[in-house]
């Protein structure tokens, strides 16, 4: 990350000063986030990794416009956020797709919920299953998909209103190994082919590094940033670059942070 002062463009999505305590200020609040100052580069990807319970799900949640902070403020594109946007997608750890539906009309939820034209949202949504891999299963009902392909579906869903923003709160926590180093390859193209600015917390520092263009690392909570590690690794990047020297460099850091903090999640 660059210090915003120094940046000619302000960057796309600025934090400020943002804290946030659930229930009573002072004594009885949890202090969840303590002045959180960040920029978010348009189109980049932001991989977040802390330790359990240090406020990376209420950090989305403020940037979704889905929980107001109690200090500070969150601009995106220019505008304070107050509330929900449309330019927000997000992809949460369990997939909540909705097991009586099919697996198109789930990625059509949104284009309903947000009364958009049902015909062009189809037509998206066909699209976005196929950059998702999952032409031929529109029909399918959620139950009869892997793990791995609920996630994508979700995925597709997030995206079918067009956002600006991809938010992703531990998508790939539930999944095995295997499938969650395909699922890896496959949000890298995603996100290289749609060109979205995509916010990742995950608790695997190999995923976040191998994603991310920066990796927020947060303290304990109350959370706050604690280090923004730059990872300069060309794209795309396919598995061998876990074993490269820099890869290694930047686990390493990350891992002597957390060294110092006490476990991780
Ligand atoms: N709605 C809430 N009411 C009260 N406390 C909350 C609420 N949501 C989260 N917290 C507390 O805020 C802290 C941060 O939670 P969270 O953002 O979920 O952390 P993380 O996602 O990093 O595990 C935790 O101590 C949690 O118990
Ligand atoms: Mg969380």
């Amino acid at each position: 990350m660059i210090p915003s002062e120094t940046l000619a463009d302000p960057g796309y999505i600025q934090v400020r000063g943002l804290s946030k305590t659930f229930g009573e200020t002072g004594t009885g609040g949890v202090l969840a986030l303590r002045e959180i100052d960040c920029t978010i580069e348009k189109g980049s990807f932001v991989s977040v990794v802390g330790p359990s319970g240090c406020g990376k799900s209420t950090l989305l949640r403020i940037v979704a416009g889905l929980l107001p902070p109690s200090a500070g403020s969150v601009v995106m594109d220019g505008q304070a956020i107050v509330g929900t946007r449309r330019d927000v997608g997000m992809v949460f750890q369990s997939s909540i797709l909705l097991p009586w539906r099919t697996i198109l009309d789930n990625v059509l939820l949104p284009a309903e919920v947000l009364g958009l034209d049902m015909r062009s949202a189809r037509a998206r949504a066909m699209e976005l299953l196929q950059l998702v891999r999952l032409e031929g299963f529109e029909h399918k009902l959620p139950r009869q998909l892997s793990g791995g392909m609920q996630q994508r579906a979700s995925i597709a869903r997030a995206l079918l209103h067009d956002p600006k923003v991809l938010l992703m709160d531990e998508p790939f926590g539930a999944l095995d190994a295997m499938t969650r180093e395909q699922m890896n390859l496959e949000l890298q193209r995603i996100w290289m082919e749609s060109g979205k600015t995509v916010i990742l917390i995950t608790h695997s520092i190999p995923e976040a590094i191998f994603l991310g263009d920066v990796v927020f690392v947060m303290t304990p909570r109350p959370g706050a940033l604690h280090r923004v590690i730059c990872v300069d690794l060309p794209r795309p990047r396919g598995m061998d670059v876990m074993g490269s020297a820099a890869f290694n460099a930047a686990a390493q850091e990350i891992r002597e942070l957390f060294s110092h903090v006490g476990s991780y999640d």
